[in-house]
This record gives C-alpha cells, structure tokens and sequence, in this order.
C-alpha cells in the first residue's frame, strides 16, 4: 500500500468513526470527504461504499444533486462568474469568454493545468444591483467588464 493511500485510508478512517459516533448521514459525510479531500474523489467513494454497505451510486446520487459537491480537483483559486439573468443581460458571457482566453482553458475544462483557478458560473448571486458580478474566492467584484476581470485576477497568479 502506497504512503499516499495510507494517509487516505487514514483520513477516510476518520471521517467513519465521526460519522458513527454522530449518526451522520451521507450528505455528512460527503462533506467531510469534500474538507479534507478537496473534492469527492472515487476511490473515497468505493472505500466508504465498502465500508459502510451503501452502495457508491447512493452517494454519487446525491453528490450530483447538490451543487455544492465536486467530482474533481479544484484550483486553489475559485472564480464565479454569476450567468443569472441580470448578469447575463450586462455581459457575463463576455467575461467568462475572456477568462477562459486568459486562463487558457480548452473546451469543458474549468480548471487550469497547474491548478492555480477554475472557473464556473452560477445563477443569481443575490447581487444584482452590481451586475455583471464575479467572485474570486470570497471576494465579489461588482459592475465589471472582461477586461476589467483580466486584471482583477492577475494578483491571484502570483
Ligand atoms: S443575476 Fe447576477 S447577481 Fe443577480
């Protein structure tokens, strides 16, 4: 067994004994894989499927149906550019079209190769008001243009 899936293994072990002691259900339990893991990873997946005798499809059901659980490794720094309606009308399109340039993100793909950003979008942040708005991590930057995101995000590179 390689350091690596011990240390995993290790984690996981962990996660299981909360859940037991608190009764936790999988939403629980999937967000604490999400904490110490980053993202749902499969092998996550199989090993709590394992353990627990709920089957893996139980937990991707309901990993999918929430938006708040990833499927794969995100970048250190998350860009959200809302594509509700009010944004979208502002230009969000045109945002997340000069993201992905800057970025260099090919098709499908929302997260750079050195994992430094991925992009996704969301409806309606609540913020209308400010429209187009985009949040880089926790920070909402309100009333913005694509050329103006190019240089919000450059202090995020280094
Ligand atoms: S549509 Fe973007 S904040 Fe409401």
């Amino acid at each position: 067994m390689s350091r690596l899936v011990k240390q995993m293994e290790d984690v996981l072990e962990k996660i299981y004994d909360k859940s037991i002691v608190r009764g936790d259900n999988i939403i629980t339990i999937l967000q604490d894989i999400q904490n110490e893991l980053g993202y749902i990873n499969e092998e996550a997946v199989e090993w709590f499927a394992k353990r627990t005798g709920v089957s893996a499809a139980k937990y991707y059901g309901v990993a999918t149906f929430y938006s708040q659980f990833h499927l794969s490794p995100r970048g250190k720094n998350i860009i959200t550019v809302c594509s509700g309606t009010v944004c979208h009308v502002k230009g969000a399109e045109r945002i997340i079209g000069k993201l992905k340039d800057e970025l260099k993100l090919k098709g499908d793909a929302q997260t750079t190769r050195d994992m430094q950003f991925t992009l996704e979008n969301v409806n309606c942040v609540g913020a209308c008001s400010i429209a187009p708005v985009v949040l880089v991590n926790d920070k909402v930057f309100g009333k913005q243009s694509a050329d103006k995101m190019v240089k919000n995000i450059k202090p995020y590179k280094e």
